[in-house]
């Protein structure tokens, strides 16, 4: 199906993702209601990035983008977590193709391991001002890669608090609309502007020095690492068992 949603444009002529009679995202509360739909999608994700800001995931490489997706959508859209398989255009500029992916996963796993290599033998200004570039540098690749079918946005901002929250920086963007802070965050996505973009986030950082330590791993996360298709088949072989607090354990 052809759905020209304002300026977005997907193609999903199997009815993968939405309904065929109401042209709504499939869900998993079975809303077929765009306003009830819209409201229980914003409340769970709400709730979920709120708690994501406290117990961040920690960030390695791409497929924390995909468990931090999960973490904020599991509850809402059945593929939570998981790459589209269908082209999405917004104003007429594609977005990177589902075969295209691998490579766009390869340049954020890029950008991120650069990140994770800013110098802190430097004055704190200069950390910030290194830490909101390559942020910018890291949001433009996952927003132009744009892997999921709904959501891409609220993950990558996400994805990006946890990156700052590594520093010891809180990262909170203002996108409620008529906001400059918005207007100037879409302009550095929607322009691919990486300055802007570094300015925005600049503006948006606060340094907490206390913050500055290690992350422990969020429960979510381990969760996730469990679902990877191997685990899955071990766990199906009875070979292992999940304990109530999401531990693996050998069954022997
Ligand atoms: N014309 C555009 N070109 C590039 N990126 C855009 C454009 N319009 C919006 N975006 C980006 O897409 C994000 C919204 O994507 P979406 O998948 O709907 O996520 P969410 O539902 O979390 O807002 C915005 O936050 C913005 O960064
Ligand atoms: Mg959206």
């Amino acid at each position: 199906m052809e759905n020209t949603n304002r300026h977005y444009f997907f193609l999903d002529e199997d009815y993968k993702y939405t309904d065929q009679k109401t042209g709504l995202l499939r869900n998993l509360r079975n809303i077929t209601n765009a306003v009830d739909l819209v409201f229980f999608e914003h409340s769970k994700s709400s709730a979920q990035i709120e708690m994501l800001e406290k117990n961040p995931i920690s960030v390695a490489n791409h497929k924390d983008i995909l468990t931090t997706h999960y973490a904020i959508f599991k509850d809402v859209y059945p593929f939570a977590g998981q790459p589209r398989e269908v082209i999405i255009q917004k104003q007429g500029t594609p977005f990177a193709k589902p075969e295209e992916f691998e490579d766009r996963f390869k340049l954020i796993d890029k950008l991120i391991s650069e990140y994770k290599k800013i110098s802190l033998t430097q004055p704190e200004l200069k950390i910030k001002l290194a830490i909101s570039e390559k942020l910018a540098e890291i949001i433009n690749a996952i927003n132009w890669t744009h892997c999921f079918r709904e959501g891409n946005g609220r993950t990558q901002r996400t994805v990006a608090t946890s990156l700052a929250f590594e520093y010891g920086y809180e990262l909170q963007i203002n996108v409620d609309k008529d906001t400059s802070t918005y207007q100037r965050y879409f302009a550095g996505t929607a322009e691919k502007d990486n300055d802007i973009l570094a300015s925005v986030i600049y503006d948006s950082l606060t340094f907490h020095p206390s913050l500055r330590k290690t992350i422990p791993e969020n429960p979510i996360q381990k969760y996730f690492k469990l679902l990877n298709p191997k685990k899955l088949m071990l766990i199906l072989k009875g070979k292992f068992f999940i304990s109530k607090n999401s531990s693996i354990t050998n069954s022997k």
